[in-house]
């Protein structure tokens, strides 16, 4: 487009100069005044020249139109004026002025030229160093915030309008378009801005817009302005909210291991004596004719069997399982498991649906799975005393398979969530509270993990993340 323009130019450039001079050369000599007229139009070309070229252009054209004009210093001398010397004079002047106007207005043009790219150039720097300076700010993988005194939104990097799901209308906005507590983060940040102190790494709890719960760590500092004063204040905010939750399951593993060692002792030494007052109960009640006795003696029976249940329960509990482990397909072990709850669950009214989406064979041990997999089921369904629906997934996602049981049924409120995992837990008249705490140590046998998700009076989702230990692909 430049270049176009230039070539533009010069063309005209040379044109109007080879015009003005073939008619300079014919004019007749005696036609000075039409000589005069076209001496003075040979400014057009040396000042555009001078304005699209600058001073080279100013001063080459200006060169060039007087060398072509020189042999006008000659005129008098082939036709006599009368008044020679002063018309030579007059020539030499106007080369003089050619070559005059030629260069002020190519220096003035240069020196204005000059300062036009000085000022891009500053433009530039200043854009590339803000480019420069957003790019740190979006490669952070912390959040980082600015706000102003009033504590509206002046800036985000790409981690917190991510973590925030922000569109690009938030500047300007208040905190409430971010975070649920945001009266608790204002007074935070009021601290700051009144006692102009910093707040370093302050580990704290906030619900998002979405509704996500997270845990952060906070750095909260002044943000001065170039007159030094206090303008607003700056947050770092660390996603710790994984961090936390292993911190979690790692506490909950521990503890049910450290349960499960000492309650396979107590069922250890237990058992026995029970076994003991189970045979010679059943024995006495064999012999003996009393109906009052017999019916005591049942029930001693009776509660010695429900004793061995918990005890045996217990110690499936604190078993290892890992010796049992073979290859076998995910997606046949949930169809066999839900072949063995059928009835149950038709039973119950409840409609379960199973998709897989992919399949693969890990290394299992099919029946402790099996049982894994059963407990969450029958919990499912005794959520679901009207009946409701179970939505059961098998997914993989990057070299993870992902097993996800989600129920329609009454949920779990938060702090039931925090102790379903504990063995002898229930909220049942007659359950045990070790269905979970045995699945729990199953899925820790296999190198898994799980992950509870629930909402009163919605339901819960209950995921299960093994790893695999792949032997072949089976795709549907
Ligand atoms: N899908 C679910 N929906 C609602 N509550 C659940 C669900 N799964 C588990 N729970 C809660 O977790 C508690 C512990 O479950 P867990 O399976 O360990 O024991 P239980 O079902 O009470 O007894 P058991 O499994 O020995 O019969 C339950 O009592 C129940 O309150
Ligand atoms: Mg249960």
């Amino acid at each position: 487009m430049q270049d176009k323009r230039s070539l533009h130019n010069i063309i005209f450039i040379i044109l109007s100069t080879l015009i003005i001079t073939i008619f300079h050369y014919f004019t007749t000599a005696n036609r000075w005044d039409i000589h005069e007229f076209l001496r003075r139009l040979y400014y057009i070309p040396i000042i555009v020249s001078a304005f699209r070229f600058r001073l080279k252009g100013g001063l080459l054209s200006s060169i060039v139109i007087s060398l072509l004009y020189a042999p006008h210093l000659l005129l008098p001398y082939v036709v006599s004026f009368g008044h020679g010397d002063i018309t030579i004079l007059n020539q030499f002047l106007e080369i003089i002025m050619f070559i005059t106007i030629g260069t002020t207005t190519g220096f003035l043009v240069e020196s204005d030229y000059k300062k036009k790219k000085m000022l891009e150039l500053q433009i530039k720097r200043l854009t590339d160093l803000e480019n420069y300076t957003q790019n740190i700010l979006d490669s952070m993988t912390n959040v980082l915030i600015a706000v102003n005194r009033h504590f509206k939104l002046q800036s985000i990097n790409k981690e917190g309008r991510r973590l925030f799901q922000l569109k690009d209308s938030f500047i300007g906005t208040g905190l409430d378009n971010i975070l649920i507590e945001y009266e608790r983060l204002e007074e935070i940040l009021s601290d700051v801005l009144l006692k102009n102190k910093k707040i370093l790494n302050r580990e704290l709890r906030f619900t998002l817009k979405s509704g996500q719960e997270i845990y952060v760590k906070l750095i909260a500092y002044p943000l001065y302005n170039i007159l030094d004063e206090v303008e607003g204040v700056v947050v770092v905010l660390e996603d710790i909210s994984k961090i936390r939750k292993l911190e979690k399951q790692i506490r909950r593993a521990e503890k049910l291991s450290a349960v499960g060692e000492l309650a396979s002792g107590i069922a250890h030494e237990i058992r026995n004596p029970l076994g003991i007052i189970k045979t010679i109960s059943q024995t006495i009640n064999s012999e003996i004719r009393d109906e009052e006795i017999k019916e005591g003696l049942e029930i001693i029976i009776h509660e010695v069997n429900r004793a061995n249940t918990v005890i045996k329960g217990l110690l499936d509990f604190a078993k290892p399982y890992v010796h049992q482990k073979k290859y076998h397909s995910l997606d046949k072990l949930i169809s066999e498991v839900l072949l063995i709850t059928d009835k149950y669950i038709q039973q119950h009214h409840v409609e379960v649906n199973y998709a897989s989406k992919e399949d693969r064979i890990i290394l299992l041990d099919v029946d402790k799975l099996k049982q894994a997999f059963i407990n969450i089921i029958f919990n499912a369904v005794q959520a679901m005393p009207e009946g409701g629906s179970l939505d059961i997934n098998l997914s993989i996602h990057n070299d993870i398979t992902k097993i996800s049981f989600k129920d329609t049924g009454k949920g779990i409120s938060k702090d039931v969530i925090e102790k379903i995992f504990e063995p002898f837990y229930t909220t049942k008249d007659t359950g045990t509270g070790l269905g979970l705490a045995i699945t729990h140590r199953i899925i820790e046998e296999h190198n898994g993990c799980i992950e509870v998700d629930s909402k009163l009076g919605e339901g819960t989702r209950i995921n299960i993340y093994l790893p695999i230990e792949e032997k072949g692909v089976k795709n549907d």
